[in-house]
């Protein structure tokens, strides 16, 4: 049966996390890493299996104490990862690749391909990974990174202000070469929320002014390129999310929306929720992605799809005030 979700840190202040438990090591043949330089570099220091596969209680445990990821944050990424790429049978997810090492797969059309798998949390316009029709939608792309390092250049570390611009140009970069450019649903708002995370988990937790301060590029080289944390690197110093994110969004405001005919063809899809509704996007993922891999479920799969949705649910902000919706009822 599916693990309970840890709770919040007992100790939350910021501390060594590049310790002497948590060396750094070389990949083995078979590890997995995939499009979160969060999460590959806590499977390369051991907070995760080195082989890169975990359950949801890992995840969440390792976001926590590796990063200082505040605990309901923690918990909706890591369900919505889970449910659209992981095994629900044996409770296990690849932060990388489709691996056998999850278990056996339950039927199509459920995919559990894993993290790198496109469209289901894995999306476009991302700040270092190149777009799934381009190929490699997982790996640092040194083209990307070399042009993120251009706009630190011009801004100076990579902060807030540098993430807003980023992030914007990105999204201009994948309308005008990308015709199958999908900027939706929770695409739409983990792409804000990616854009954060740079500044916010990658940033010594000795250094107070979290959101002006920024990341210089050696170190960032060391979290996107080598899954590795800098020399005697200090987690944030409180438990923390996407602190930003509404300054990103509306520094260069965007619907959500896809290229319909073609490069340059980007049109607002009314159906998916924005930033102003996650409640909608919580219902998109729950009524819609879920349900389309698991169209019918029984036995213990459809148990552990409602215990992993209750989870999700339980990961979304309180002051949204979402609905918790039922696509396969209740226990
Ligand atoms: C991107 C999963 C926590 C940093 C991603 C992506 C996935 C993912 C699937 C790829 C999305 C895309 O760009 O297309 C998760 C899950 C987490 C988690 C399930 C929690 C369990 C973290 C943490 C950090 C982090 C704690 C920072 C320490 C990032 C960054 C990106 C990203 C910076 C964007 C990379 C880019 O745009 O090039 N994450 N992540 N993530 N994640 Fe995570
Ligand atoms: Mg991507």
């Amino acid at each position: 049966a599916p693990g309970t979700p840890p709770a919040p840190l007992k100790f939350n202040g910021t501390k060594l996390v590049h310790d002497r438990d948590h060396p750094w090591t070389s990949l083995r043949k078979g590890d997995m890493r995939g499009p979160c330089p969060g999460l590959n570099t806590l499977a390369s220091h051991g907070y995760l299996p080195r082989d890169g596969v975990a359950t949801p209680a890992q995840l969440i445990q390792a976001v926590q104490e590796g990063f200082n990821m505040e605990n309901g944050i923690a918990r909706f990424v890591t369900y919505a990862a889970h449910l659209v790429d992981g095994n629900l049978v044996t409770d296990l997810v690849s932060i990388g690749g489709k691996t056998r090492k999850t278990g056996d797969d339950t039927p199509a059309p459920a995919i559990i391909g894993g993290m790198n798998t496109h469209g289901t949390f894995e999306g476009d316009a991302s700040l270092t990974r190149a777009d799934a029709f381009f190929g490699d939608n997982h790996s640092l792309n040194q083209t990307l990174f070399d042009q993120a390092s251009e706009h630190c250049t011009h801004w100076g570390l990579y902060n807030m202000t540098v993430a807003a611009e980023l992030r914007y140009h990105r999204i201009q970069e994948s309308i005008a070469t990308n015709p199958q450019f999908d900027f939706r649903h929770l695409r739409f708002f983990t792409a804000y929320a990616e854009a954060t995370f740079a500044y916010t988990f990658f940033v010594d937790g000795r250094i107070s002014n979290r959101t002006t301060a920024g990341l210089d590029m050696t170190n960032a080289t060391l979290f996107f390129r080598d899954s590795k944390f800098p020399r005697d690197f200090w987690r944030p110093p409180f438990p923390t999310g996407p602190i930003g994110f509404n300054e990103i969004a509306q520094a260069h405001p965007m619907v959500p929306g896809r290229n319909v005919q073609g490069i340059n063809s980007f049109t607002h899809d009314p159906s998916s929720g924005d930033l102003t509704d996650l409640c909608l996007i919580y219902n998109h993922l729950a009524n819609v992605v879920v349900r389309g891999l698991y169209p019918n479920p029984k036995g213990v799969l459809r148990k552990n799809l409602i215990i992993n949705l209750g989870h999700l649910y339980s990961g979304t902000p309180k002051q949204s005030g979402c609905e918790e919706v039922f696509p396969y009822g209740k226990l």
